[in-house]
């Protein structure tokens, strides 16, 4: 049987190709979580016309009950996950203002997609994830995310707020969500996918099909590959 992966936010962007190289080059049976059925149906609809397995679930990471209806549709399906990509993820309008100057709310509603939905994520497909014989977490990142790439000046003057404290929050997570599965066969990685042009990022300079390697690289990792690191493109990252 293929092994079963669920992308958050697989509707477009770096997640719907995660998916479709995930259910292309690995055989998996992907799972493509969109928050609009109509979008995540199309999703599905351009990768199934591609001859790949893939399905769509409905699954909002911000909305608890969404989550554990999801989680409950894969157990009674397939009663496990084996890899689980929390991509979904955005910059908040407001987020562009000098950093002491950035709205309250804005903090809020982006930590409320990037950090607290990716939790409520993790910790309910948790114990699916602990069904499979060796589960991959992926937390989709950034280098934003990074206090040395900000300290160092690597970054310079790129300076978002909400949205850089969210991915270095997922960052903090993910060096938690490890440790608690150091000495299992289970994994979790934190990832930067380059600047890739979507709707996220106009200016991106890596296509899609570059952007979702480095989530595809870290859910394929076998037995000795890492566990609670940060990683683009095979290269590890500093925190
Ligand atoms: N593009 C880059 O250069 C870049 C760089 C570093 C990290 N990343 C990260 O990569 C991930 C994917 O981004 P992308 O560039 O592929 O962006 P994208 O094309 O805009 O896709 C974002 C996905 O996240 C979902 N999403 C956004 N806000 C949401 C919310 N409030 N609630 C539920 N779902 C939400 C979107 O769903 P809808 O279609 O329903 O809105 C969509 O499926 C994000 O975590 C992003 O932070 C991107």
């Amino acid at each position: 049987m293929s092994k079963i992966a669920l992308i958050t936010g697989a509707n477009k962007g770096i997640g719907l190709e995660t998916a479709r190289q995930l259910a292309r080059d690995h055989g998996f049976t992907v799972l493509v979580g969109a928050r609009d059925s109509e979008r995540g149906n199309t999703a599905v609809d351009e990768l199934k016309a591609e001859g790949l397995n893939a399905e769509f679930i409905a699954i909002d990471p911000t909305d608890a009950e969404s989550v554990a209806k999801a989680a409950q549709e894969v157990e009674a399906k397939y009663g496990h996950l084996d890899v689980l990509i929390n991509n979904a993820g955005t910059i908040v309008d407001g987020d562009f203002a000098p950093p002491a100057q950035v709205e309250t709310s804005v903090l809020r509603d982006t930590y409320d997609i990037n950090v607290f939905a990716l939790h409520e994520v993790t910790r309910t497909f948790w114990p699916l994830l602990e069904k499979s014989e060796a589960a991959r977490l992926v937390n989709v990142s950034s280098l934003l995310g990074s206090l040395t790439a900000h300290s160092d000046g690597t970054l310079g003057d790129y300076k978002v707020l909400a949205y850089d404290s969210s991915k270095a929050a997922v960052n903090m997570l993910t060096t938690h969500y490890a440790w608690q599965w150091k000495n299992t066969p289970h994994k979790a990685n934190t990832i930067h996918p380059g600047s890739v042009k979507t709707d996220l990022n106009k200016q991106g300079d890596l296509t899609v099909e570059e952007g979702a390697k480095t989530s595809v690289d870290l859910a394929i990792i076998d037995a000795d590959g890492p566990n609670g690191e940060f990683f683009h493109l095979g290269q590890k990252l500093p925190w």
